[in-house]
């Protein structure tokens, strides 16, 4: 399986910028995107068409949503569905990420509903994951990890394809903080992430990627890459740049 280089742009860029951003980043990686990588962009939902525009034909790309709400159509004013995310030419979604826990209030069961509806829809969904520093100062890293990843994945079928799931630890104090989990505590979550995983999809939990996230760079990308079980990044405020991120993408 190819390691998951994913850009979440969050709330940054307008269309034209996201454009071309795009497109910097699809001439920086010509003929250079590595054989075991694949970049996936992950812009605001306003930038979602001036994205795809930017990277259509491209091989290696895909393009994802931030965000839906896990129903297939109806009176939910300020929603999107997945439908039309995967109109709008993305194939994957994120679940769970700890500013829509954080910030927006989101709970492990809509975190839950989400993950699973995106599945039945046909989106890959990415499901995010991760302790608070508080939670880490209490020793409860794994309880937390594990609480979450069995609401987040409590409706997704015993024989979910490996393409069609990710796991993205992100530890909640290394996000945009400058701040990179340690390469021991890095590589202890994501083997819990790993032992749940496989605990509850049996031989295909071995396969499902599991990404890191927070205040990932390109002078850090190489090491966090190469950790067992470190399947691909999720990438903040140094994938706003082409040359960053393109830069992370071949670290
Ligand atoms: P930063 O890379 O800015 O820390 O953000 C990480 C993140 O939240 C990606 O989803």
């Amino acid at each position: 399986m190819k390691k998951l280089m994913a850009a979440n742009w969050k709330m940054y860029k307008l269309a034209a910028e996201a454009g071309a951003t795009a497109s910097a980043l699809a001439g920086k990686l010509d003929g250079r995107l590595p054989r075991d990588r694949e970049v996936l962009v992950i812009p605001p939902f306003t930038a979602l068409a001036a994205t795809a525009k930017a990277l259509a034909g491209q091989p290696g790309f895909s393009l994802g949503g931030q965000n839906f709400y896990p129903s297939k159509q109806g009176a939910f004013t300020g929603e999107i569905a997945p439908e039309m995310l995967l109109d709008a030419g993305c194939r994957y979604a994120l679940a769970g990420h700890s500013e829509r826990r954080h910030i927006l209030g989101e709970d492990d069961v809509l975190v839950g509903r989400k993950t699973a509806f995106g599945l039945t829809c046909g989106l890959s969904m990415i499901l995010c994951v991760g302790e608070k520093v508080e939670e880490r100062q209490a020793g409860q890293v794994e309880a937390v990890l594990t609480r979450q990843l069995a609401a987040g994945l409590a409706d997704v079928p015993a024989d979910v394809s490996p393409d069609a799931l990710a796991i993205a630890y992100e530890p909640v104090w290394a996000i945009g903080t400058g701040l990179t989990a340690g390469p021991a505590e890095v590589a202890e979550a994501h083997r819990v992430v790993r032992a749940f995983l496989v605990e509850r999809f049996r031989p295909g939990g071995a396969k499902i990627r599991i990404l890191y996230g927070g205040s990932v760079k390109p002078g850090n990308a190489g090491e966090l890459l190469g950790i067992d079980n470190v399947d691909g990044v999720l990438v903040g405020g140094a994938s706003l740049e082409a040359e960053s991120f393109a830069a992370i993408v071949t670290a």
